[in-house]
């Protein structure tokens, strides 16, 4: 339990011995503050909201708490005006703290609330012969962070790529690949060839309309399982996902299934069905659709007027495979923002059509990335592809490394793991409905707030363990001014955050409550060793303090995990 845990069912128990007590430890904990000043004492308790409760102006409330409040870890407590200030006995907290983090070490901060229940999430999730977009990494970074915390937490995620492998654009593809397509080509660089087959496509048929019509025709034949126009579309899903593995391979990211678009084909017959059944579908100009008025949405369009199912047939068919093969706690889709309303729709379909479970989908959404305010595009010839931001970080780095750490034995994967670092990072630190501006500089810099800064520090750290031939013990013994300074003062307080600040990432799917508080730990940690000596203390002290790194180093290196960065021990 935290110290503020701690001190909240003290005040808790104090409150409901004075008559208050429908305030519980939880409400307490709510209430807590820390005071402006560490003079002040290190938690502050405003007795405001007791005031009607207890009949009493709250200076009186928190003089008469006062007398009612101690046991450990508070050392003494000050009624100051309508505010209980609490001092804790910070040596008995850091013994605690360091020996909690030492003993568990990468399981500190772990829950079972999750009870091995499933969450499927959906994520990444880009579109076959078009190029990996910054949405894509977008939705793959946050997906895959998400993923790690609620795993943290007891949970069984379950990485869905849903993939874009069906709809029109397939038959527009095969066309197009008839007409003016060249193997060779395709396999050497699948996602950019398909990518101009597709544009070439469009422009021509501006000229020759009837080529929209054999794409259309094309694509019914790859509904209705014709051999040729089957085996070209394998081929073309083939060639791009061998493309995308490339990516997610170098950001080390695993997927659990890749069951996309596609694989529903012959599931949607059955939710037509039923909504039919449900008498839910109407008629909207030869449409089939779902009327949402009720909610003030436009209607959820099933089919079309010439029997082709749409993007939503597919994800509600998926939501039904998703509830019957995984019996799911909750169901993700971490999917940009300008997908809301189709969720909504979605989802609300699903409560019309009475499923329960319904309430336990979520729409993660997330912003834009722009680059010099505007959104980076994956338009005609001009394609940012993400493969080459990830090789042209990677290379950045390993030009640093180099320079300053020439020595360095297995440079090309510490690269790899920082330059990716960096670029997971660059997105994780901000909160993801919040536009990002794409910006080298932001990102590969050493100092800061980014990746590369946070996985310098935990090596610095660990270095610094290494010299001082640390030998891991979990007992702390504390001598006397090993911790007093408020250097580590401000270090134990953070250590002593991270579950809750887990707890809160978990909560609001927001991994970047994570990647703030990493920048929080390593400009703490860095402080502290610019100004506590460490290696030529006596061995005692040497001891605790080093303690006092490695606890760090479990912390950093565990927060990198779930954000889903990797922290090499020398760079
Ligand atoms: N492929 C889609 C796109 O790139 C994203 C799919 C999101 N997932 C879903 N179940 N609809 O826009």
């Amino acid at each position: 339990m935290s110290y503020k845990h701690q001190a909240a069912s003290i005040i808790a128990a104090a409150l409901t011995r004075l008559g208050a007590d429908q305030f519980t430890a939880e409400t307490v904990y709510d209430m807590l503050e820390t005071p402006p000043n560490p003079s002040m004492g290190d938690i502050a308790f405003p007795c405001f909201q007791l005031a009607k409760a207890l009949r009493k102006a709250p200076p009186l409330i928190a003089s008469e708490l006062a007398g009612e409040v101690s046991g450990t870890p508070i050392r003494e407590v000050k009624a100051v005006g309508p505010y209980l200030n609490l001092f804790l006995d910070q040596q008995s907290v850091a013994r605690d703290v360091i020996g909690t983090i030492l003993t568990q070490g990468s399981a500190y901060g772990s829950r079972d609330i999750g009870k091995g229940r499933n969450v499927p999430i959906d994520l990444s999730s880009p579109n076959i012969a078009k190029p990996f977009s910054m949405g894509h990494l977008r939705s793959t970074v946050i997906g895959n962070a998400i993923a790690n915390i609620l795993e943290k937490h007891g949970y069984r995620p379950i990485r869905i790529n849903h993939l874009g492998d069906w709809g029109t654009q397939f038959g527009k593809l095969i066309v197009a690949y008839k007409l003016w397509g060249d193997e060779e080509k395709v396999k050497a660089e699948p996602i950019k060839e398909l990518l101009q087959l597709y544009v070439r496509f469009h422009e021509e048929a501006e000229k020759d309309p009837s080529l929209e019509d054999q794409g259309r025709e094309w694509f019914k034949k790859l509904e209705d399982g014709d051999e040729e126009a089957r085996r070209l579309w394998q081929w073309f899903r083939d060639e791009s996902l061998k493309e995308f593995m490339k990516i997610y391979d170098l950001m080390g990211v695993r997927f659990d299934s890749f069951h996309g678009e596609a694989f529903y084909n012959d599931k949607m017959d059955r939710v037509v069905a039923m909504l039919e059944e449900q008498g839910l579908l109407t008629e909207s100009e030869g449409a089939l659709v779902v009327n949402l008025d009720e909610y003030d949405m436009p209607p959820c369009l099933i089919k079309k007027s010439d029997g082709a199912t749409l993007y939503a047939t597919r994800d509600l068919a998926a939501a039904l495979y998703r509830n019957e093969t995984y019996d799911f706690a909750k169901a993700l889709y971490v999917v940009g923002n300008e997908q809301r309303l189709h969720f909504q729709q979605l989802f609300k379909v699903l409560e019309k059509m009475g499923f329960e479970w319904a309430k336990e989908m979520y729409h993660i959404p997330f912003g834009m990335m722009l680059k010099d305010g505007k959104k980076m595009s994956t338009r005609k010839g001009k394609v940012v592809l993400l493969e080459e931001v990830l090789a042209q970080a990677i290379e950045d780095v390993l030009n640093v490394i180099r320079e300053k750490n020439p020595s360095l034995e297995n440079k090309e994967e510490v690269a790899r793991q920082v330059g990716v670092g960096a670029v997971i990072f660059h997105d994780l630190k901000n909160y993801r409905l919040n536009d990002i501006n794409f910006s080298w500089e932001e990102m590969l810099t050493f100092e800061g707030e980014t990746g590369p800064y946070v996985q310098y520090t935990h090596a610095r750290a660990c270095s610094l363990l290494r010299k001082g031939e640390y030998v891991p013990i979990s007992e702390v013994t504390l001598p006397e001014g090993a911790l007093d300074s408020k250097e580590a003062w401000a270090v134990i307080t953070l250590l002593n955050s991270f579950p809750e600040v887990i707890d809160r990432a978990r909560e609001q799917f927001d991994p970047s409550q994570i990647g703030k508080y990493v920048i929080d730990l390593a400009q703490a940690f860095n402080k502290f060793y610019a100004n506590v000596r460490i290696l030529a203390e006596e061995a005692d002290v040497k001891t605790t303090r080093l303690q006092l790194v490695a606890a760090v180093v479990t912390v950093l290196k565990e927060g990198l995990r779930l954000l889903g960065i990797a922290a090499p021990e020398e760079m």
